[in-house]
């Protein structure tokens, strides 16, 4: 058997952090080797490990992505609400290591974002309106998903958001035209369907050449088998 893969986990005490320390603790793939939280941020073992995902915040996302580029380390990062100058160091930063980047980790929004494409073009005068609805302590409005939703969508589309009780994480795409309306609902209702997909495209992004990677990447990758 191929030896594990050093993992390290960035906002490791956080919502989505516990449950990426927790499926890593099941799958034989990973050992878990730091839990990276707030206080221990200073002394983490970066140089240790294989590779890195990050749960945490725009801010120390970047701090911990300079500690991986020194180290040569590949990055899972799966924050949201970077601004664009944050963009631009994660992107150069991709020009020295694999980062693998989604505000979304779930395959059902993957195919989603497939789905919302088509039926976009497919009916071109329909007026677009994205609703999301995620728990009260989300930071960032709109979601990165529903940003990355209305990117695909190749027009302007009003995206409204909603933060209420502990809702893990709804998107609906609704198309609307004459006498009718379409919506095209993903509904999470577990955390673990993002952490299990950032443990999958950790598994997938450690060994990359450097760049810049997607779940588009992923998936037409395991497409090929
Ligand atoms: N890509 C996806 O599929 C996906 C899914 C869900 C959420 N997200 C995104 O993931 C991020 C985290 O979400 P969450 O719900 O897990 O938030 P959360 O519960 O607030 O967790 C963030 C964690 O990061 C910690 N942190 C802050 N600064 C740190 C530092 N310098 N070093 C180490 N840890 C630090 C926080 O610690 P303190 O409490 O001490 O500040 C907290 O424990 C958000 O941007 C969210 O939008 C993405």
């Amino acid at each position: 058997m191929k030896h594990a893969l050093k993992l390290g986990v960035v906002g490791s005490l956080g919502r989505m952090g516990t449950r990426v320390c927790a499926l890593a603790r099941e799958d034989s793939r990973f050992q878990l080797a730091a839990q990276i939280a707030r206080d221990n941020f200073a002394r983490a073992p970066w140089s240790n490990l294989n590779v890195l995902i990050d749960f945490s915040t725009p801010e120390s996302s970047l701090t911990a992505l300079r500690k991986a580029v020194t180290s040569k380390i590949a990055v899972v990062i799966g924050v949201t609400g970077f601004s664009n100058s944050q963009m631009s160091q994660i992107k150069a930063a991709s020009r020295k290591i694999p980062i693998f980047l989604s505000p979304n980790f779930s395959p059902g929004i993957f195919w989603m974002k497939r789905l919302a494409k088509e039926a976009a073009k497919a009916l071109p005068a329909y007026d677009l309106s994205i609703l999301e609805t995620h728990h009260k302590a989300k930071k960032d409005a709109p979601s990165g998903t529903g940003k990355a939703l209305a990117s695909v969508l190749g027009r302007k589309v009003e995206i409204l958001s909603s933060r209420i009780g502990d809702v893990v994480g709804e998107h609906t795409l609704v198309l609307a035209g004459p006498f009718e309306r379409l919506k095209i609902t993903h509904l999470a209702h577990s955390r673990d369907v993002f952490a299990k997909g950032a443990l999958e495209a950790a598994a997938w992004v450690h060994s990359r050449n450097p760049g810049l990677y997607g779940m588009e990447d992923l998936f037409s990758q395991n497409a090929k088998g």
